[in-house]
């Protein structure tokens, strides 16, 4: 059933330790990825809360791209790519956000009709910085963020205090 491939694939994320910096645990989604009936179940996984109720996919670079093409062909709808600054040519929308050290910068182009229903979908959750700034940046192009959704939500950095719409598949 859908629980064991939920378990089968959850089993498949591997623990780095000391990656990339000491003390770090660094959980590592590439073997999920690599196994057909994991990702199959994990993308079934992220569409499942909100079928029906999105019109767009909005992934985030890097990790977040590898599922949210898969969740939007998928879910048969498009995909918008939300980038690091300075990787797209005509950025409609920035949006500056906190990290532990220093900032960063999230932009998107303006390729959506407004009222565009977008559903958000990351990797992990950590401190929640990235996809609040993504929730931010939607409404500048006319995006209406209804769902986000994200493989794994790492506990111990709180993140969902910033995202409380995320649902998420695995947590550790
Ligand atoms: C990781 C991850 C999320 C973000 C989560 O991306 O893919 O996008 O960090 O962290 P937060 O909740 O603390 O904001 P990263 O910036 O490492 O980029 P990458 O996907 O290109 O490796």
């Amino acid at each position: 059933g859908v629980t064991d491939d939920l378990a089968r694939a959850e089993a498949l994320i591997r623990t780095i330790p000391d990656y990339p910096e000491p003390g770090v645990q660094f959980r590592d989604i590439t073997p999920l990825l690599a196994d057909a009936a994991a990702l199959s179940t994990v993308i079934d996984a992220l569409i499942d809360p909100f079928a029906g109720e999105f019109d767009v996919v909005a992934g985030i670079e890097a990790r977040g791209f590898l599922l949210a093409g898969a969740v939007a062909t998928r879910a048969d709808v498009g995909l918008v790519p939300i980038r690091k600054a300075g990787k797209l040519p005509r950025p409609a929308a920035s949006v500056a956000y906190s990290l532990e050290y220093g900032s960063a910068t999230i932009e998107v182009h303006d390729d959506i009709a407004p009222g565009t229903r977008v559903l958000l979908v990351d990797d992990v959750l950590a401190t929640g910085g990235t996809l609040r700034a993504a929730h931010e940046l939607m409404p500048r192009i006319g995006g209406s963020v209804v769902g986000t959704a994200v493989l794994l939500e790492l506990l111990a950095l709180g993140g969902r205090a910033l995202v409380p719409d995320v649902r998420t598949v695995f947590t550790v």
